[in-house]
C-alpha cells in the first residue's frame, strides 16, 4: 500500500540524515516524550514534555492505578486488587494465575486473565464475541465473599526444536484446568484465551497513529505480510471504531480500556461502567487521571548500540521483523498536544498479523481471528528483566527469552521464524543484543 511505502522511506531518509556509520539513530524512542532511565523505575515517569497542568493530572491517576483496593469497592468478583498488582512498575505482569476463594491479602493474585465466549450466540455487543452464561466474557478468579466463579489451575509442557548448527532450545505451551467455583467443569464448548498484563509505556503515542493508513490487509504491496485492522464496539460512543489496544486490538480507546479493566478486573465501577445506584467505586476525576495516566507515561531512551547490537539492527531488517515492527512512526493528532506529531520508534504497526496455527487461541475477538494477534511494541523490552524477574514475551507469556518469543513466530511470520533458526549462533545472538538496547 502506498502509505506503507511511504513510511519505508521515511524510515530511510531518516537513516540516511542522522546515522553515521551505526546505522539510524532511534534512541529517542519516544519523541519527545523519551526518558532517560534504563533502572527498575524507567516505566513510572510522566512524558517529559507534559505541561506542569498535566504532570498534576498525571499524579493524580498514579493513586487509584497503585491503590490496592478493598471491600466495599473492590469485587465481589475480581482478579487482582490494584492495577499495579497486573502491570507491575507500568511493565508486564507474570504469565500467573494465583488461587481462587475468599479475599487472601498476602497470598498471591492473578497477575493475568482469561477471556471466554461460545462459538455460537448472540454477542453482548455487535460484532463482539458471545458471552458464556455464568461467566460472561472474562474468567474471575478471586471473590471477596465466598467462592470464585472459576478456578484456574496452569501448567506447562515442554518441546524441543533444534536450530540449523543443532543447538536446541526447549519451547513450553501454557495448559490451563478450569473448573466454575463449586469444583464442577465448564461448558465443554467454552473457548478461551490466556492473555498476560503488557507493558503501559507510551501508549497515548500509540493511540495518535493513523492505523487506517498502515493496513493492509489483502497484502497489496506483495511482500508476504499482510496487516489487518480490528473493528471494536466503543461502549461510550455506541458505535463501531478501529481496535487498538489489548494482545488482539479488541478495545477502542485508552479510556475504555483503562476504565473496562477497572470494571472487569477489580470490580470497580465508574462513570464510564456505572453501577447504576449513582454510586461508583472510583470517583470521576480518578478515572480521568487513570485514563490520562496510562496515556502519557514516558518511554525510554535506547541504550547505545555497540558494533554487535547494530549488526543485530541491520538483521531486524534482513530477517523481515521491521515488516510488522515497524521502527519508526509518525504520530498525527490527538487529545494531548504533547504527544502528536512525534517521530517514534516503536517497533510495532498496531496491526492484527496470521501468527500460526501455533499461536492460536481458537477465540475470536470481534474481527481478528484466532490465530491473529496485534504486534506489539517491542520499545522497552530490554527494560522488562530489569522491572521484574521471571517476565515472559507473547500474550500468555510461554516464551521466556527472545529466541523461544521468535521461535513461536509462524504464518505471515514463518519467514523470519525460518531465517532466524537458520542463523548463525552469532547472528541470533546479535539479534537478541540489538533487543536488550530497546
Ligand atoms: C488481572 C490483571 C490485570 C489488572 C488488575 C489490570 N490489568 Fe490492564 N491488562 C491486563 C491484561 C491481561 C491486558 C491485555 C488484555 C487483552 O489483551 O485482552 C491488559 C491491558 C491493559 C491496557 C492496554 C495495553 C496495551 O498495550 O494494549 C491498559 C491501558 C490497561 N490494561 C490498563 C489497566 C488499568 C488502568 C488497570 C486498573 C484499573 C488495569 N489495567 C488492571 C491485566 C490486568
Ligand atoms: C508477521 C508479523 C511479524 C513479524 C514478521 C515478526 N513479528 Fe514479532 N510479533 C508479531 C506478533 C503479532 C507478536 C505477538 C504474538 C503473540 O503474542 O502471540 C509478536 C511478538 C514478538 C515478541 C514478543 C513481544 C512481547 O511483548 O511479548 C518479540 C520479542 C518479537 N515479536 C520479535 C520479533 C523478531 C526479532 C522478528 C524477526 C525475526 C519478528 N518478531 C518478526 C508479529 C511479527
Amino acid at each position: 500500500m502506498g502509505s506503507r511505502l511511504a513510511l519505508v522511506a521515511l524510515t530511510a531518509s531518516l537513516s540516511g540524515c542522522s546515522g553515521g556509520s551505526d546505522g539510524p539513530d532511534e534512541s529517542r524512542q519516544g519523541g519527545d516524550t523519551t526518558i532517560d532511565d534504563r533502572k527498575y523505575t524507567a516505566f513510572t515517569h510522566p512524558a517529559a514534555n507534559l505541561t506542569m497542568e498535566e504532570q498534576s493530572k498525571f499524579t493524580l491517576g498514579t493513586s487509584p492505578f497503585n491503590f490496592v483496593w478493598e471491600i466495599p469497592q473492590l469485587g465481589p468478583q475480581y482478579n487482582n486488587d490494584s492495577c499495579l498488582g497486573c502491570h507491575v512498575g507500568f511493565g508486564r505482569g507474570l504469565p500467573q494465575i494465583g488461587p481462587t476463594g475468599i479475599i487472601d491479602i498476602n497470598g498471591p493474585q492473578s497477575e493475568a486473565l482469561v477471556r471466554v465466549s461460545l462459538p455460537e450466540g448472540t454477542p453482548d455487543v455487535p460484532g463482539g464475541p458471545v458471552s458464556v452464561p455464568g461467566y460472561g466474557t472474562q474468567l474471575q478468579d478471586h471473590a471477596t465473599n465466598g467462592a470464585a466463579e472459576a478456578s484456574i489451575t496452569l501448567t506447562w509442557t515442554e518441546q524441543v526444536q533444534t536450530f540449523g548448527d543443532g543447538e536446541t532450545i526447549s519451547l513450553r505451551t501454557p495448559h490451563l484446568a478450569i473448573r466454575d467455583g463449586l469444583g464442577n467443569a465448564i461448558p465443554v464448548d467454552m473457548r478461551t484465551s490466556f492473555r498476560i498484563a503488557p507493558p503501559m509505556i507510551g501508549l497515548g503515542l500509540l493511540e495518535s497513529v493513523d492505523i487506517d493508513a498502515l493496513a493492509d490487509p489483502a497484502d497489496a504491496d506483495g511482500d508476504g505480510i499482510s496487516g489487518a485492522l480490528n473493528d471494536v464496539w466503543n461502549p461510550e460512543t455506541h458505535a463501531t471504531e478501529r481496535g487498538r489496544f489489548g494482545w488482539k486490538a479488541n478495545t477502542p480507546t485508552l479510556h475504555i480500556q483503562a476504565a473496562s479493566a477497572a470494571d472487569n478486573d477489580m470490580g470497580l465501577s465508574s462513570f464510564i461502567f456505572p453501577e447504576g445506584n449513582g454510586n461508583n467505586d472510583i470517583q470521576d476525576d480518578q478515572m480521568e487521571g487513570m485514563a490520562f495516566l496510562v496515556s502519557a507515561i514516558a518511554v525510554p531512551a535506547a541504550a547505545p548500540r555497540n558494533a554487535e547490537a547494530s549488526h543485530g539492527r541491520e538483521l531486524f531488517d534482513q530477517f523481515k521483523c521491521s515488516s510488522c515492527h515497524l521502527p519508526t512512526l509518525v504520530t498525527g493528532t490527538g487529545p494531548i498536544p504533547e504527544l502528536s506529531n512525534q517521530t517514534i520508534h516503536p517497533y510495532t504497526d498496531l496491526l492484527l498479523h496470521d501468527m500460526g496455527d501455533l499461536l492460536t487461541d481458537a477465540r475470536p475477538d470481534f474481527e481478528a481471528q484466532g490465530v491473529e494477534w496485534r504486534t506489539p511494541a517491542l520499545w522497552g523490552i530490554g527494560i522488562a528483566t530489569t522491572i521484574r524477574d521471571g517476565i515472559a514475551f507473547l500474550h500468555d507469556g510461554r516464551a521466556r527469552s527472545y529466541a523461544e518469543a521468535i521461535m513461536w513466530h509462524g504464518g505471515e511470520a514463518q519467514a523470519s521464524h525460518d531465517a532466524f533458526q537458520a542463523a548463525s549462533k552469532a547472528d541470533r545472538e546479535a539479534l537478541a543484543a540489538f533487543l536488550e538496547t530497546l
